[in-house]
């Protein structure tokens, strides 16, 4: 989604504001590293900053869906992908049950049918059209209230196909999830691949907002290595907090509930990692000025400057 307001994307549609929505790509090629871990985590986060945030489940397995809890829609993803339409994405959109402020845009297995190993150009753009009519006013000609996030937040699957690449597509920053194997390097080296395709190919918006590293046990010799390789080949990409191998993370998730509500010193140490993430992702973003940093939402004076944009826009 283009982050300038009123200007073409890079699909040639316009966006009307949102011009501090922040669309983040949770992607690794690998199963099981901890995408989807941090989707939740990052949300969880944001709904704690009071940052208004859709989780957008792309990954057919649904697991993002189903730790959220969304209330029932009739409408998921896979449809909104085969007619990209505001009512679809109207209906494939619902709340959490973890809060106010965190909305969900469903996932389903059906959504495999879009996960083409080969997609043409028109199939990868199809997330970023979607995703675009948030921004769109309503017969009305007012911009719907519910649709105002701060934060868009895709969980990708473990796949370089279509569904991946389409989030690529449509997102501001990448963040590249990595576990500290033997295998991470080839991995991380192959996604900054896939980050770099599309940013030239598709969204030159694009960036990688790092590398973060998941499950780290600190007593493990064979991690340390491995981090510490990471770091020599990819340097200030890999970002300086991962996120260590807690229990409570398992915990959490079989509760459905955000990391941040459970309480062990476990679930705070990860808790402090995913706040250290968005604080990075809110530093970062950027807002149509040429200087301009995205607000932080725990600010008061930046939130008073967020809505005065959004007025001055909408
Ligand atoms: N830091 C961690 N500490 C402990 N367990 C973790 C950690 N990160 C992830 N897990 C657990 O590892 C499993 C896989 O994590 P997750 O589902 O987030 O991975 P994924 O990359 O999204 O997987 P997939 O590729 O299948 O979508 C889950 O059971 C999760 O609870
Ligand atoms: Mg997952």
């Amino acid at each position: 989604m283009s982050a300038v307001a009123g200007s073409g994307g890079p699909t040639g549609h316009t966006h009307g504001r949102l011009s501090t929505v922040q669309v983040i790509a949770v992607l690794s090629l690998k199963g099981g590293v901890g995408k989807t871990t941090v989707a939740l985590g990052l949300a969880g986060a944001a709904m704690q900053r009071g940052l208004r945030t859709l989780v957008v489940d792309l990954d057919p397995q649904a697991n993002a869906t189903v730790a959220l809890q969304p209330g029932p829609t009739s409408t998921t993803i896979a449809e909104l992908l085969d007619e990209p339409r505001r009512l679809v994405l109207r209906r494939a959109i619902t709340a959490s049950t973890w809060g106010d402020d965190l909305d969900v845009l469903v996932g389903s297995e059906g959504n495999e049918r879009h996960n083409n190993p080969s997609p043409t150009a028109k199939q990868l753009l199809r997330l970023d059209r979607a995703l675009s009519r948030l921004a769109q006013q309503d017969d009305t000609g007012d911009y719907p209230v519910e649709d105002d996030y701060g934060l868009v937040i895709i969980d990708c699957p473990p796949s370089l196909g279509q569904l991946t690449r389409s989030a690529l597509v449509a997102a501001d920053r990448a963040v590249l999830v990595t576990d500290p194997t033997i295998f991470a390097v080839a991995g991380v080296q192959r996604a900054f691949e896939a980050v770099q395709t599309e940013r030239v190919q598709h969204n030159p918006r694009l960036q990688p907002l790092g590398v973060l590293i998941n499950r780290v046990r600190s007593r493990s010799a064979e991690h340390a290595f491995r981090i510490a390789e990471l770091r020599e080949l990819f340097g200030p990409l890999v970002l300086p907090g991962a996120v260590p191998d807690r229990s409570a993370i398992q915990q959490a998730q079989g509760a459905c509930v955000p990391i941040q509500h459970w309480d062990t010193p476990g679930a705070r140490e990860v808790s402090a990692v995913f706040n250290t993430l968005l604080g990075r992702i809110i530093r970062t973003a950027h807002r149509p000025g040429p200087d301009a940093d995205i607000a932080d939402p725990a600010d008061p004076a930046d939130r008073a400057a967020v809505s005065g944009g959004r007025q001055a826009n909408g």
